[in-house]
């Protein structure tokens, strides 16, 4: 089997290259001056007051979730419908995992089944902006208010998403954001914790480095050598300007990868309206959705193939193909550790079956595009009951 339409490819230009050769050559390639210039111009982009580079989103959420010190075995709500990064970082803490069906057609937790699973051990609340669609943020705040929670907003999907005419990570909830290789920017691996919260940014700014209170640059830098002094048990997961020099560019190309992929999107929307067994995803309300990802749920008691085998029909013909996701719930982890039943979550059990993602990025053509649609036509037609 040959792809030569990938899932997904990145857009880098001369301008990333010449940034990263200029690090290169610069004889600073660790967090410094270009890691500085991506944190301002991501806040600015943001509207919110601080933005700490990492190198991931992860760890963004693990020390977001650190930083408060919940004690061992309490507990935080999340969705099931999500990467394992969400959760690892609950698990991590020592805390427990506390699952939320998700709601049909977004694939988002549902806040109307929150506050049933809130329990005196409930101590924070990590909703996902799946596919880049926004979570009802104005039930969920009202729930965290309510019962005393913390909110960490995973936005890995949702760097230009907005809810109610706010931006994600504006919402006076710390967030955080991906810039994995697949992302809608990309500085390979890397990801921005964001907070308006002065203390916490300062926090945050020395446990991603070893628990010191200076980063190296200060250190080390034009300034000379200055002491610096270890006050906690601190990680290592600064982000390098050898990969902020490619998210201070793909920064300025943002809104313009996104109308790519809004007109790819309608595309999309267009090319399946007519195609009963193929559910396409919804969006609600007043949003703006980053569109990160493009689903589609087959209706199986309409076909004679399963999804795995619709999936590999996709390969065959050369196009790249991903599910997100099978929900945490259904990984032998969550089975053999919290025997969870595919029954305690129906909704994300039924969708993890039937869902596949197929290509959207700007690096592709229009003629991409209708050559997939062309292609999940043809293959319902082939396996139409
Ligand atoms: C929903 C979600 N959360 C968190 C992450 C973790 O992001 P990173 O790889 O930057 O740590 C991902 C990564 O794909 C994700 O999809």
């Amino acid at each position: 089997m040959k792809i030569d339409l990938p899932f997904h490819q990145s857009w880098i230009e001369e301008e990333e290259h010449l940034e990263v050769t200029d690090t290169l050559n610069s004889g600073w390639l660790t967090t410094g001056p270009k890691t500085k210039r991506f944190e301002e111009g991501f806040s600015d982009y943001i509207g919110c007051k601080h933005a700490i580079a990492l190198n991931s989103c992860t760890a963004g959420l693990n020390l977001a979730l650190e930083a408060h010190g919940f004690p061992e075995g309490d507990e935080v709500i999340t969705t099931p419908m999500t990467f394992p990064a969400t959760a690892n970082v609950i698990l991590l803490q020592k805390m427990k995992p506390v699952l939320v069906d998700i709601e049909p057609g977004t694939l988002l937790i549902n806040p109307k089944k929150i506050e049933e699973k809130i329990t005196p051990r409930t101590r924070a609340i990590i909703p996902v902006h799946f596919a880049g669609h926004p979570c009802d943020m104005n039930a969920i705040n009202e729930i965290a208010e309510k019962h005393n929670l913390l909110v960490i907003e995973d936005a890995a999907h949702a760097i230009e998403t907005k809810f109610d005419g706010k931006k994600v990570g504006n919402m006076d909830n710390i967030t955080s954001f991906s810039f994995y290789a697949n992302k809608n920017i990309t500085t390979g691996e890397g990801g921005m914790l964001v907070t308006d919260d002065d203390e916490l940014a300062a926090q945050f700014q020395v446990m991603r480095l070893q628990g010191i209170t200076r980063d190296a640059w200060k250190r080390y830098g034009k300034s000379g050598y200055t002491h610096w002094e270890q006050k906690m048990a601190g990680h290592k997961c600064n982000m390098s300007d050898i990969n902020a020099s490619l998210g201070i560019h793909q920064l300025k190309k943002i809104d313009a990868f996104l109308k790519i992929r809004q007109k790819y999107v309608a595309m999309y929307d267009r090319g399946f309206a007519d195609v009963p067994e193929v559910e396409t995803l919804v969006s609600h309300g007043d949003i703006e959705h980053a569109h990160h990802i493009y689903i589609l749920a087959l209706r199986l008691e309409q076909l004679t193939v399963d999804r795995d085998g619709f999936l590999e029909a996709m390969q065959e013909t050369g196009i790249g193909v991903a599910v997100h996701y099978i929900a945490l719930h259904l990984q032998p982890f969550y089975v053999e550790n919290f025997n969870t039943k595919p029954q305690d979550y129906p909704i994300a059990s039924n969708y993890s079956e039937r869902i596949l993602s197929i290509p959207l990025y700007p690096k592709m053509s229009e003629a991409d595009v209708n050559r997939v649609i062309d292609t999940v036509r043809t293959l319902v037609a082939k396996f139409r009951r």
